[in-house]
């Protein structure tokens, strides 16, 4: 969690600084005012990028040549100093007072999740965020997931540069060994991850939708053959193609809502609820294997869900236990167990309200 926030000239932010709650923390202003940008600049501590998928250079201030963000992060032994500066000459990371690369360092300092009115598009949108949303758990749960899914990620290129060069297809062959072994790691962690995380998925489907949801992980390849086969049989269609098409790359999770795909099926609040079950499942089994605290942003969780539906969020992010910042247009429109601190944002400008 962290406790202290400082951005400069991240989009309208020309100069903030909050002491953040450990829990609760509301931060509530007009459109326009910035509570967007100052989530978005507590996700960018965490996670390297804009969660609205916004490029880096976008997020600097007009005017202004580059951006600053701190933050004191609390984790089991201390507080830890966490920055980054973008700068023209990119991307400078720091934390605990040494500089690092990357994005992997921020999301082991500063873990944290986002539910924003985009969520429903884990449900509505393509395989690749369900992917993502599952490598997210993993990477903090399975000691070399990452390591393994960026390995894996070269052997695809590899493979995938040799079919574009239309190479021979001993040639090709020759990379499926170091593929396939990645394949089935890779496989492995998110069925294992999966796992872990099914009892939250339905309880927490369960306490949003009042309905049984099921989940089941699609491997990217035809269910009734191994990986090495689907390769062999598929090497025509990605010589033609110029792209492995059979492979973890290709997974997905099926939702399913009373027995059917949940995404042809259910409303757009229904969508967004959904997706943040996922949230709060994928928020829960981290901070269980973390043991700490995660941090839970919220931008405008009200926007599309009637009064029972966002009582029945607030309630389910209440019992996580994790550490909230929530904005909204209206400071009384989000109800929390307990008071939380509160901010009020005008025009790129934060003063801490009562
Ligand atoms: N790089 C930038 N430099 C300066 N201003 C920016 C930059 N990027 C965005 N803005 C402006 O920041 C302002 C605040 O945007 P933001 O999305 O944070 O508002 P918000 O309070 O979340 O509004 P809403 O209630 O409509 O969601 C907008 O007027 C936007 O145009
Ligand atoms: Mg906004």
């Amino acid at each position: 969690m962290i406790r202290l926030f400082r951005a400069t000239n991240f989009r309208c932010l020309e100069s903030v600084e909050l002491e953040l709650g450990p829990r609760f923390n509301l931060i509530s202003g007009a459109n326009a005012s910035g509570k967007t940008s100052l989530l978005e600049a507590l996700a960018y501590l965490g996670r390297g990028k804009s969660f609205r998928g916004a490029s880096t250079s976008s997020l600097t201030r007009h005017e202004a040549n580059e951006f600053v963000l701190f933050g004191e992060v609390e984790q089991v032994h201390g507080r830890v100093p966490v920055g980054v500066r973008n700068s023209r000459e990119g991307l400078e990371v720091r934390v605990g007072g040494e500089s690092t690369s990357g994005a992997a360092a921020l999301a082991k300092a500063l873990p944290l999740q986002v539910i924003d009115p985009e969520v429903h598009s884990l449900i509505a949108g393509g395989p690749e965020q369900r992917r993502r949303f599952l490598d997210w758990v993993a990477f903090h749960v399975e000691h070399d997931h990452l390591m393994i899914w960026r390995r894996f990620r070269r052997a695809l290129k590899q493979r995938n540069a040799a079919l574009k060069a239309k190479s021979t297809e001993a040639a090709i062959r020759s990379w499926n060994a170091e593929f396939l072994k990645l394949a089935g790691e890779l496989d492995a962690s998110r069925r294992r991850v999966l796992e872990l995380t099914l009892d939250s998925l339905q309880e927490h489907g369960f306490l949003l939708l009042e309905t049984e949801l099921s989940f089941e992980y699609q491997q990217g390849w035809a269910r009734e053959r191994g990986l090495a086969e689907a390769l062999e049989r598929g090497l025509e269609r990605d010589l033609q193609l110029g792209a492995t098409q059979s492979g973890p790359h290709r997974a997905d999770i099926r939702v399913g809502y009373d027995q059917r795909q949940a995404r042809k099926l259910v409303s757009r609040g229904q969508q967004k609820l959904l997706a943040s079950a996922m949230i709060l499942a994928a928020t829960e089994t981290a901070q269980a294997a973390l043991e700490q605290p995660l941090l839970l942003l919220l931008d405008d969780p009200a926007a599309e869900l009637d009064s029972d539906s966002i009582t029945r969020l607030m309630t389910a992010v209440a019992a996580l236990g994790c550490q909230v910042v929530a904005t909204s247009l209206d400071r009384e429109a989000l109800v929390f167990p307990e008071k939380p601190v509160r901010f009020h944002v005008e025009q790129g400008a934060v003063t801490a309200a009562d």
